[in-house]
């Protein structure tokens, strides 16, 4: 069965083709960064007006990729969650052609979709991807890591999610997104500050006044993230050093045009490394609870360059399998939606009525 995925949950217009949940006959990204970077952040009338420009273009080439409209048996769309606004547009986009095209339709969890993105064919084993060449084996523990999220889950067969813990207040590409942006490195800031980060190479510590910011909750037992102190701890960390005006008139740029470069890559890694450990000791330690030999990490921040080293490393040493996607998979994408819709549509999908009378969620929890 070939599902045709769609999804506008956030600042992508995304469809894609993916054929038995796993081979992807097309993938079409629209990125919007660009649009939304002077605001500094996603801005959801922006969005979905791009989006409604945006839709039909993106679904009429992922199709015309894939071979046409014959090659389609099925529609999957993110129904939540996300900006509503944005979620409409490719929600009534699918509506349209599941009723046109007397299509089966399914609404996926954005989050599932994430999830489902390890078992793409070939996503994990592209250049840049990370893990064995079969996908995770059930149980596995998922660190869903993304602008909105840090949500760590066990995903057992037939993808029964158990929620294991969460961010209690910054999703991690939150937090990535608002360092960028007070160190005046524009928007998305996660892809800058990883860049400088890396290129900084390993901080020792010879009291050369690199800050040591904080782990956030590293030492509880929960499997609970928060990394809003993480991102305070970085701005008081410019404002002691005179770095950081406060001037409501100021532009970020001219904000930070005063710090020095290697001070700047030298902030980003100290805030990267403490990021990340925090991340990969409860993601081991929840697999260690759960007894599980695979972990997936999936999302938009599983890109981080700094992130998957310490995730491979870990593992290595744990004997444990890491599945990472390559990075177009790891951020927004529409074939994740079309391979975690593709178990329900083969099953037929909800009568048309039913799916046709489905409206979006922009808070939907994936499981508690
Ligand atoms: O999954 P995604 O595309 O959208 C959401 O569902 O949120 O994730 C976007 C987030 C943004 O916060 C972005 O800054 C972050 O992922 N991100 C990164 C990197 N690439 C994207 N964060 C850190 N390092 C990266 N290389
Ligand atoms: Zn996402």
């Amino acid at each position: 069965m070939r599902v045709l995925g769609i999804e506008t949950s956030c600042d992508e217009t995304a469809a894609a083709v993916v054929e038995g949940g796993r081979t992807v006959r097309s993938t079409v990204v629209a990125s919007q960064a660009d649009l939304h970077a002077p605001y500094g952040g996603v801005v959801p009338e922006l969005a979905a007006r791009r989006h409604v420009e945006r839709i039909h273009p993106v679904v009429e080439e992922a199709v015309s990729r894939a071979g046409g409209w014959e090659a389609v048996d099925g529609v999957a769309v993110t129904r939540g969650p996300g900006l509503l606004v944005a979620l409409l547009v490719g929600l009534q986009a699918a509506k349209g052609i599941a009723l046109a095209r007397s299509l089966p339709l399914a609404g996926v969890h954005h989050l599932a979709g994430h999830v489902a993105s390890v078992f793409i064919e070939g996503a994990t084993r592209e250049p840049d991807g990370l893990g064995g060449p079969a996908p995770p084996r059930f149980p596995f523990v998922a660190l869903v890591v993304s602008g909105g999220h840090t949500h760590l889950y066990r995903v057992d067969e037939s993808e029964k999610f158990r929620l294991l813990g969460a961010t209690r207040d910054d999703a991690a590409g939150e937090a990535y997104d608002k360092v960028g942006k007070i160190l005046g490195l524009g928007y998305p800031g996660g892809p800058a500050v990883d860049k400088l980060a890396r290129a900084h190479g390993p901080i020792d510590d010879t009291g050369d006044g690199t800050p040591r910011f904080p782990r956030p909750m590293l030492n509880d037992p929960s499997f609970d993230f928060s990394f809003s102190g993480l991102k305070t701890a970085v701005l008081y960390d410019l404002k002691r050093r005179g770095l950081y005006d406060d001037d409501p008139d100021l532009s970020p740029r001219e904000r930070a045009r005063e710090i020095p470069p290697e001070l700047l890559g030298r902030i980003c890694r100290a805030f990267q490394d403490a990021a990340v450990e925090v991340l990969v000791e409860k993601t081991f330690r929840a697999a260690g609870r759960e007894g599980v030999d695979d972990v997936a990490v999936v999302g938009g921040v599983a890109a981080n360059g700094g992130l998957r080293e310490a995730l491979v490393r870990r593992g290595r040493e744990e004997g444990v399998r890491v599945h990472i996607p390559a990075s177009a998979y790891c951020t927004d994408n529409a074939a994740m939606i079309a391979a975690a819709g593709h178990a329900a549509l083969r099953a037929g999908g909800p009568p048309l009525e039913e799916a046709l009378a489905m409206e979006a969620q922009a808070g939907w929890e994936l499981a508690s």
